[in-house]
């Protein structure tokens, strides 16, 4: 067989554990798929001597990140540590600087500064895989970058983070709040201390940025994403939109057509029987859309030890095959630099909660500044009213676009009768 792949190992977590296990277990078969033996050369991590549960004896113990990414032995540093700036960033510049490919999850870092680190791999010959970085387990970076080369793709959607789906789906089993929910995951162990990447939207927001830059050979733009999480949604929200025949979901959506390149993450509603309606619990899934092949619907687990493991070391073949390609489907010097626009004016039916005094008038005037704005009713629901005589309006529009919204929220708000603040979320029929 031929001169083996040699690998090194940055960041022995559960990932990088995972990465361990799996070239250990199956070995054998990697090699004959590889064409050649992938050989674990160096490892490094925080702590050379906590069990982890898996054999690393046979490997050397790199004594710093740089010293790994001099070692001239490997033809790869796999990063499994993550985080978008620091000594983190710096090995992976070093790595490539120094002609080894690259294998990350680190969808931060590449959402940040993956055109600069393109740029530095094509200098040296060199590539950066990143399977892992979006939705896990699911192969979407495979499927966007070679399975739909032929297509030009219009949409992507995407439930893109297992902890806000697992959230919005505990809420709506269990009629619990969003808060109580998060605390619990949090108690379990599924959600993170800090959970504002995950619950803000920002994990999944990185991971949209990637998947737009890959559909549509553009740069990737973090910055210019709309990007709304998941703490607004309330379990009444979630019961409301049941009744209409939806689910809620932390969705990204991405496009290019006519209108420009558009991209936002934000709570919607989407049909409870359609294909991301039915995706539930920690589950990612995305769906996109080719002119040539119409709808692909992936859907798996976008997180966990053997999930994210599979990808990495699928990413590992590949490049022991010789088969290292463009970061972002194109070269860097191909890649356009887009002004985003925001999905303010593109037409979408919308879900409508709003609190009021139960009395006389007051539908009266909410119609009238709908109205005011050409906004059509397609559904309406009165719940309530409590002890203090506060009662739930839910209204579902025709299409209509969330400038027209906005502004008809302002005017309703300002009604005397209208308490708090109205909850919006767009209806995405899929
Ligand atoms: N924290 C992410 C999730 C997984 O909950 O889906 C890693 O991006």
């Amino acid at each position: 067989m031929t001169e083996a792949f040699s690998i090194g190992i940055a960041g022995l977590g559960t990932v990088g554990v995972g990465v361990v296990k799996i070239l250990q277990t199956h070995a054998d078969m990697i090699a004959e798929r590889a064409g050649r033996p992938i050989k674990i050369v160096s490892v490094t991590a925080g702590n050379k001597n906590k069990d982890r549960g898996v054999d690393i004896s046979g490997y050397d113990w790199a004594d710093s990140l740089d010293n790994m990414a001099q070692d001239t032995r490997l033809d790869a540093v796999i990063e499994m540590i993550g985080g978008s700036e620091g000594p983190v960033k710096g090995m992976i510049e070093n790595a490539l600087s120094t002609g080894k490919h690259v294998v990350t999850a680190n969808k931060a870092l590449l959402a940040h500064h993956g055109v600069a680190l393109a740029k530095l791999a094509e200098e040296n010959n060199v590539t950066i895989a990143y399977e892992a970085a979006i939705a896990g387990g699911i192969p979407v970076v495979k499927t966007l970058r070679e399975g739909l080369s032929a297509n030009k793709v219009q949409n992507i959607y995407g439930i893109l983070n297992g902890t806000c789906n697992y959230i919005l789906s505990d809420m709506r089993e269990t009629g619990r709040d969003f808060e109580v929910v998060l605390k619990e995951a949090q108690d379990l162990g599924y959600a993170e201390a800090d959970p504002s990447f995950d619950v803000d939207g920002i994990d999944a927001a990185h991971k949209l940025a990637l998947l737009g830059a890959l559909a549509f050979g553009v740069e990737p733009d973090f910055k210019g994403l709309n990007i709304e999480g998941i703490r607004a949604v309330g379990f009444d929200d979630i019961k409301y939109a049941t009744e209409l025949g939806y689910r809620i979901k932390l969705l990204g959506m991405a496009s290019h057509n006519d209108q420009g390149y558009m991209q936002t993450m934000e709570p919607c509603l989407v049909p409870i029987n359609s294909a991301l309606g039915s995706v539930e619990s920690v589950f990612n899934a995305v769906m996109m859309d080719g002119d040539y092949v119409d709808k692909v619907m992936m859907e798996g687990r976008g997180a966990g030890e053997g999930p994210t493991a599979s990808s990495v070391v699928a990413d590992i073949i590949d490049l022991a095959k010789g088969n290292g390609l463009p970061v972002f489907s194109v070269a860097t010097n191909k890649l356009k630099s887009v002004d985003w626009q925001s999905f303010e004016d593109v037409e979408s039916c919308f879900y409508l909660h709003l609190k009021v005094k139960d009395e006389k008038g007051v539908l009266a005037g909410i119609t009238a500044c709908l109205d005011k704005e050409n906004i059509s009713v397609d559904n309406f629901i009165q719940r309530g009213h409590d002890s203090n005589g506060t009662a739930s309006i839910i209204i579902e529009t025709h299409a209509t676009n969330a400038i027209a919204i906005n502004s008809a929220i302002v005017d309703i708000e300002a009604l005397g009768n209208v308490q708090g603040k109205a909850i919006s979320m767009r209806i995405e029929k899929l």
